[in-house]
C-alpha cells in the first residue's frame, strides 16, 4: 500500500487564487498593487531558478515584482546600502534576499538590515521574536506552507507528536514553533541526535527539513505517518538518481535530458511504502513556499500601508 500524495501544487494553485482576488481588491482601493523585490546575490543555478520563479509568480497573482541582482563578489556594505535604499523606498512593500549567501558575505547582517515591516521571509529577529511571542509578524514561508498543508489534508496537529529533522533558522527553528503554538508535541532533532531512527519512528508527523537526498528511509518512518519532505536537492548522478528513484522510473530520462534531477530528503520508493501520507519532491513544500510568499506580500503592505495586523 502507497502513502496518500500531499499535494503541494494543488493547494499552492488554491492559495493564489486566494491572493490574487485579495490583491485585485487591493489594487482597486489603492491605485496600485503591493510590490515586491527579489535580491540575488551571485548565480548559484537553484538560487537562480528561485527567484525567476518567485518573480513569475508575482506576476501570475497581480503582484508588482523585481529582481535586483548582485555579482558574487559584491562587497557587503554596497548589499547593505541597496537594502538600506529600498527599505526606504516607499514605493516597496516586501524585500527578500535569497538565501544562501555566496561564500564571503554574512547572512546576519544581511537580515538585519531588512526592514522588519518589509521583511517577507519574517526572518528579522524582530519577527521571529515575535513569532516566539505568538503576535502577529510575517512567518517564514516554507514553515507556513508545511502548516497549509497538513490542514488542508485535514492531518490533525493538536496532542500529535511532531518530529523535525533539520535546526535552520528558516525552516525547522520556526516551524518548531508554529507546531507548538498547534498543540503539537514538538521534537527537533540534527546532526547530533543520538539514535536518529529511534526518534523520528515515534512521529506521527515527521519534517525534513536537512538537505541530503533520500536521507530519511524506511527505517526513520513509523508506518502511516504524516511525512513532510521539504528538502529540494539537485542530484547529478545518474547511479545515484537510479538507486533513489528505482532503475525503471520515467525520471531517470529527465535526468538525461537536463542533468539532473531533483531529490528530496525522504528516500522517495521507502517513503511512499512507509508513510501514510507523503508529500513530493517536486510537487510538495516548494510551490507553497512561492504561495506564502505572495500572501506574505499582500500582508505586509497591508500592514504597513493601512495598519493591518501581520
Ligand atoms: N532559500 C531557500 N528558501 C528560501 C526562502 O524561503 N527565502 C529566502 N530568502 N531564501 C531561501
Amino acid at each position: 500500500m502507497g502513502a496518500q500524495l500531499l499535494d503541494g501544487a494543488a493547494v499552492a494553485r488554491a492559495i493564489r487564487a486566494e491572493v490574487a482576488g485579495e490583491v485585485e481588491e487591493y489594487r482597486r482601493r489603492r491605485g496600485s498593487a503591493p510590490k515586491l523585490v527579489a535580491v540575488l546575490v551571485g548565480d548559484d543555478p537553484a538560487s537562480t531558478v528561485y527567484v525567476r520563479n518567485k518573480v513569475a509568480a508575482c506576476g501570475e497573482v497581480g503582484l508588482r515584482s523585481e529582481e535586483v541582482r548582485f555579482p558574487a563578489t559584491v562587497p557587503q556594505e554596497v548589499l547593505l546600502d541597496r537594502i538600506g535604499a529600498l527599505n526606504a523606498d516607499p514605493d516597496v512593500d516586501g524585500i527578500l534576499v535569497q538565501l544562501p549567501l555566496p561564500k564571503g558575505l554574512e547572512r546576519i547582517p544581511v537580515l538585519l538590515a531588512i526592514d522588519p515591516q518589509k521583511d517577507v521571509d519574517g526572518l528579522h529577529p524582530a519577527n521571529s521574536g515575535r513569532l516566539l511571542m505568538n503576535l502577529p509578524a510575517p512567518v517564514p514561508c516554507t514553515p507556513a506552507g508545511v502548516i497549509e498543508l497538513l490542514d488542508r489534508y485535514r492531518i490533525p496537529i493538536r496532542g500529535r507528536r511532531a518530529v523535525i529533522v533539520g535546526r535552520s533558522e528558516i525552516v525547522g527553528k520556526p516551524l518548531a514553533v508554529l507546531l507548538l503554538q498547534r498543540d503539537a508535541t514538538v521534537t527537533i532533532c540534527h546532526s547530533k541526535t543520538d539514535d536518529l531512527p529511534g526518534v523520528t519512528r515515534q512521529a506521527d508527523i515527521l519534517v525534513a527539513a536537512i538537505g541530503r537526498p533520500a536521507f530519511i528511509r524506511a527505517e526513520h518512518i513509523r508506518p502511516g505517518a504524516a511525512v513532510v519532505d521539504v528538502g529540494i536537492n539537485r542530484v547529478d548522478d545518474a547511479g545515484l538518481a537510479a538507486s533513489y528513484l528505482g532503475k525503471d522510473s520515467p525520471r531517470l530520462r529527465l535526468m538525461r535530458e537536463r542533468g539532473f534531477v531533483l531529490i528530496g530528503d525522504v528516500h522517495p520508493v521507502e517513503g511512499m511504502a512507509q508513510a501514510g501520507h507523503l508529500s513530493p519532491v517536486p510537487g510538495g513544500v516548494g510551490p507553497l513556499t512561492i504561495a506564502c510568499l505572495l500572501r506574505n506580500t499582500l500582508r505586509v503592505a497591508r500592514a504597513r500601508r493601512e495598519g493591518a495586523a501581520r
